[in-house]
């Protein structure tokens, strides 16, 4: 098994049911050092649980799964603490706190985290919000914000401790093609500035074209296949074809 530091994730076999249900079947893969890897599938295939499952949010019910080579299923807090430093999460749903200003949403992690004095973390978040295009945004509240701006907020938030992994569940959702455009320019800087590696999933083939190294689909809760991009966008499977083009008929279920 590798089980490497320097390889952020590693699964084999996980799976994960909830009350009976199965969710996630036997996914098995590598994400490799400073590789972009985009999820996709049709929407309740599996993605944002395959995300939250090796983000620790969810436990495995089988399998393995590990984090720069830690199973964090067995991990203790402090070991677990020091390990999601390197680690941000964009939320498919932005998941900033309402009550709280923008500087605090994205202060929140790195003030539990990591200890620093007030104007060093108030130059933190500043400089997260400027490298998201959010400059001046610090005592908005979410409200304030256009959604847009909310996941340029979403991902100041993820940045601001310098991840070497990035998890980013639908960054562009909701957004137009220009402000897209601009997210995905904005996550491949980001990416290239912390050397980091990213899962993301997105429904947007342009996006995925854009950021990937590779490309996964899932179908049903299972990974069917991990493909080059070029291969992803020229392979005859039955399932990618489908799900490329948007077919109605084809293997992949419309209704589950
Ligand atoms: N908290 C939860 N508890 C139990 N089942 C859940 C929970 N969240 C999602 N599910 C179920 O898990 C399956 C996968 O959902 P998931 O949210 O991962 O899909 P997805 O691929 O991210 O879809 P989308 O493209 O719409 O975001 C669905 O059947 C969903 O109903
Ligand atoms: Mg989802």
């Amino acid at each position: 098994m590798n089980t490497h530091e320097d390889t952020p994730i590693h699964t084999e076999n996980l799976s994960l049911t909830i009350d009976g249900a199965p969710i996630l079947s036997e996914i098995s893969f590598t994400l490799n050092r400073q590789e972009t890897l985009i999820l996709m599938g049709k929407n309740g295939s599996g993605k944002t649980m395959l995300l939250k499952t090796i983000a620790g949010l969810f436990k495995t019910t089988s399998g393995v799964s590990l984090l720069f080579g830690h199973n964090i299923q067995k991990m203790k807090n402090r070991e677990m603490n020091n390990l999601k430093k390197n680690i941000g999460y964009v939320f498919q749903k932005s998941g900033l706190f309402d009550s709280m200003t923008v500087a605090e949403n994205v202060l929140f992690a790195l003030r539990r985290f990591v200890k620093m004095n007030e104007s060093e973390y108030r130059q933190r978040a500043t400089r997260a919000l400027e490298r998201s295009g959010l400059s001046g945004a610090e005592d908005k509240y979410p409200s304030e914000l256009s959604g847009g701006m909310q996941k340029r907020a979403g991902i100041a938030r993820s940045i601001v401790m310098d991840p070497t992994l990035l998890f980013m569940d639908d960054p562009t959702a909701g957004l137009d093609p220009i402000l897209t455009d601009a997210i995905a320019n904005l996550i491949l800087e980001i990416r290239d500035s912390l050397k980091s590696s990213a899962l993301v999933t997105t429904h947007d083939l342009n996006l995925a074209r854009k950021l990937s190294d590779r490309i996964g689909l899932i179908v049903s809760g299972k990974l069917h296949g991990i493909y080059s991009r070029d291969d992803f966008f020229s392979t005859e499977d039955p399932h990618v074809v489908q799900f490329r083009e948007g077919y109605l008929n084809g293997p992949i279920p419309v209704i589950e």
